[in-house]
């Protein structure tokens, strides 16, 4: 990771445009090199010399996007950026951004980044409750953008409502606290939920994991800094902005999704429950009745961490084992079988614990034994692992 990180700061038209000078000013106080990207909306509020002066470097502007002097700018910005803030993000912008509409810089410049894009929307309360920009917020946050805010308060029209945009400090310490995390600059690879294992079009097996705890997992590592990618099975759960989501259904797909991110990660966290049988073949349509038992021969699924722990070079792989009881030796030899670093056992039979509770119970067992124990909701559980693998060998 380079020592001194370049954020994307872009500018959308809106009044809010006016405050983007201190969050420049802020960032740039902070260490972070900036480079500012306005729209022509915003360049009707804000002067680019203003920001230009504040980040010690250009701000671009789409006067600079097609020109004929050899640079292709937005290529440049996305690559040299690790991380991106628009602050105001205006309605139209939000639109932009969810259609793919690459005709401004800055959206074009958003869709190569590869990091963390945070959004400070701003707008009035009537347009942010309007289900076309939910529409458009459900989509980006579903594609691992983060919102800032918008908060409640007053808006540019005079009236109060939920719409003006997070202040300041709000924005710049969501950002740097993803800058200056424990995990940042890890990336982290997480499996989450059940897996559905079909015996033809509308019939499978699979198992009572709702996905939370890999959630909880996910959504911690986020907020400690870390890139996040989650593989994540069938689940009726929202997952966490601002983590790559990669939806899959059979434990085959899992497996694929993990193979081709692996060697570019450097944390694994197997939490998902993949379901320990699949049927040998899968039928299309629907089986008759009176060829189900007939049709149903069964198979073991392929074990995700044991093709991690064989393919490994340098990761840390960390495993949950869910039991009814707590079998330490069980859990032992499952660390050891795999080539786990780690291994977080709870017992499903436990009130407040395993699937689809919010809270949990979970012994820690490294390679030389008990590590230790963490009970609270999911999400305190999932910093208290976090804190384990922080402090592994
Ligand atoms: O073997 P068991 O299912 O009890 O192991 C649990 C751990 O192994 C979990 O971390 C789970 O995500 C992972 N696992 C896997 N692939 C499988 C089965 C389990 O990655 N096929």
């Amino acid at each position: 990771m380079p020592t001194r990180r370049r954020l994307l700061f872009g500018v959308s038209g809106g009044i809010a445009a006016v405050k983007a000078p201190l969050v420049a000013s802020r960032l740039v106080q902070a260490g972070l090199e900036v480079e500012a990207v306005l729209t022509s909306g915003a360049e009707a509020f804000v002067r680019p010399l203003a920001l230009a002066a504040l980040t010690g470097r250009p701000a671009w502007t789409d006067g600079d996007f097609m020109t004929a002097d050899g640079a292709i700018r937005h290529v440049d910005l996305a690559r040299r950026c690790q991380v991106a803030l628009v602050a105001p993000a205006s309605a139209a912008f939000l639109a932009h951004l969810a259609a793919g509409d690459a005709t401004s810089l800055l959206v074009a410049s958003l869709l190569g980044l590869d990091g963390p894009i945070y959004l400070a929307p701003a707008m009035e309360a009537e347009m942010w409750r309007h289900p076309a920009v939910q529409a458009n917020v459900t989509t980006l946050i579903g594609q691992g953008v983060r919102l800032i805010g918008p908060v409640s308060g007053r808006l540019a029209s005079g009236s109060h409502g939920l719409g003006r945009m997070a202040e300041v400090e709000m924005i710049v310490d969501a950002v740097l606290a993803q800058h200056q995390g424990a995990l940042s600059g890890k990336r982290v690879l997480i499996t989450a939920g059940p897996t559905r294992e079909h015996l033809d079009d509308v019939r499978y097996i699979t198992n009572a994991s709702t996905g939370m705890m890999g959630l909880a997992m996910a959504e911690a590592a986020r907020d400690q800094g870390a890139q996040v990618t989650l593989v994540l099975g069938p689940t009726h759960l929202l997952p966490p902005g601002g983590v790559e989501v990669v939806a899959v259904e059979s434990a085959s797909e899992m497996l694929a999704a993990v193979e081709a991110r692996f060697a570019e990660s450097d944390i694994l966290v197997g939490v998902a429950a993949v379901a320990d049988l699949r049927p040998s073949q899968r039928q299309a349509g629907k089986v008759a009745k009176s060829g189900l038992a007939h049709a149903l021969s069964l198979e073991e699924t392929p074990d995700i961490l044991a093709w991690a722990g064989q393919h490994r070079q340098g990761q840390i792989l960390v495993g949950f084992a869910a039991q009814v009881g707590l079998d330490q030796e069980a859990a032992m030899a499952k660390l050891r079988a795999k080539g786990l670093d780690l291994i977080l056992l709870n017992d499903l039979s436990e009130p407040g614990a395993g699937f689809a509770v919010s809270t949990n119970h979970v012994l820690a067992l490294g390679r030389k034994g008990l590590l230790g124990e963490a009970s609270g909701s999911k999400r305190q559980v999932a910093e208290a692992v976090w804190g384990l693998i922080g402090g592994l060998p």
